[in-house]
């Protein structure tokens, strides 16, 4: 109450004052060494701590207050004020972010690709099983399917495309392209999400790939392997080489499992990868029944088709280190900013 009344009388006073001399006055009288507050502020030392802190806010309150109708009162007197603006302070920068780790990759991979002559094409995420399985030589019931833990919607069966799955590789660009582009040369990367029934350190349910498809006349395994070379060279480093090995795909033939140097032993072979190669994904030599299914008559073009993970080769990055690789989808800022 008593501080009240003094703040009140305070503030009256200031709007009283005539001159900046004045006003320069009631600021030792009124917050000065011998001020009434500076005496308040004097006993709080003996108040128990409750009070003191009720009382310690209460001062304060008042000073503020009375500082700034000073203050005020001045700049209405012409004089000058405690406030000050420095033209040449240097700004305060807005914190900036940047793009998720993946879509770096992707537009790093994106790239890359283009310098070889690729389009990076798009295609649904939702589609129909004709492009993400039959048109790729694996009809209704083939086993191979298992291979892709299928997320399927449920939705009415299209009568000739079959029913609708969430893509489960980048793969069902292969034929779209075909129908897209109807006469090679096709030279496309589709880059994707996709979707499968898994979910461990390296396996979300939720992934990008990226597919590579090429279609001429004379393609053939070399030119698949210089593609993979070019890629490990500029997306992992100069050493880096890659290495092909017999596998099974229905929609390539021969088909192949890729591997590249492991950036983490430089190949001489280490804990994480054992052999100094590590798989990245698969890759082959367009099936003849994949060409016809996309109207391309294989007698007069071949082609080669690889694709895998973004998140497999974000991680094998050099430096990079991504045990986990759920975490690039933790949305937590100490991680993601890192990149
Ligand atoms: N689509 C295959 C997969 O998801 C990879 C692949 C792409 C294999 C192209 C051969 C050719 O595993």
């Amino acid at each position: 109450m008593q501080l009240l009344n003094l703040k009140n009388q305070a503030l009256a006073l200031i709007d009283q004052a005539g001159s900046p001399e004045e006003l320069k006055q009631l600021q030792i009288d009124l917050l000065g060494r011998k001020s009434e507050l500076n005496q308040t502020l004097k006993t709080l030392a003996k108040l128990p701590p409750e009070e003191k802190i009720n009382l310690g806010r209460q001062v304060n309150e008042t000073k503020n207050a009375i500082e700034s109708a000073l203050n005020e009162r001045r700049q209405q007197l012409g004089g000058r004020t405690d406030q000050w603006l420095d033209v040449t302070a240097p700004g305060k920068q807005p914190p900036l972010g940047h793009l998720h780790p993946i879509s770096q990759a992707i537009e790093e991979i994106q790239r890359l690709f283009e310098h070889l002559g690729f389009t990076r094409v798009r295609y649904p995420e939702v589609d129909w099983d004709w492009y993400v399985f039959e048109a790729l030589n694996m009809p209704a019931d083939h086993p191979a399917r298992d291979e892709w833990e299928t997320i399927f919607i449920d939705a009415p069966k299209h009568p000739k495309l079959g029913q609708m799955v969430l893509t489960t590789h980048t793969s069902n660009g292969q034929v779209r392209e075909m129908e897209r582009v109807k006469t090679p040369p096709i030279r496309m990367l589709n880059i994707g999400k996709c979707y499968r029934r898994q979910q461990d350190p390296t396996h979300t349910v939720m992934f990008h790939q990226f597919e590579g498809l090429v279609i001429d006349k004379g393609i053939s395994i070399p030119h698949l392997k210089g593609t993979l070379d070019y890629f490990g060279r500029e997306f992992f480093g100069p050493k880096i080489k890659s290495r092909i090995r017999p596998f099974h795909f229905q929609f390539t033939e021969p088909s192949f499992e890729v591997d590249f140097t492991c950036t983490a032993c430089s190949g001489r072979g280490c804990r994480f990868c054992k052999s100094g190669w590590v798989e990245v994904g698969g890759a082959g030599m367009v099936h003849p029944n994949v060409l016809k299914a996309g109207k391309i008559d294989p007698r007069v073009f071949s082609g080669f088709a690889f694709g895998w993970g973004v998140e497999r080769v974000l991680r094998l990055k050099p430096g990079l280190n991504i045990d986990d690789i759920r975490m690039l989808y933790s949305s937590q800022p100490e991680f993601l900013n890192q990149f």
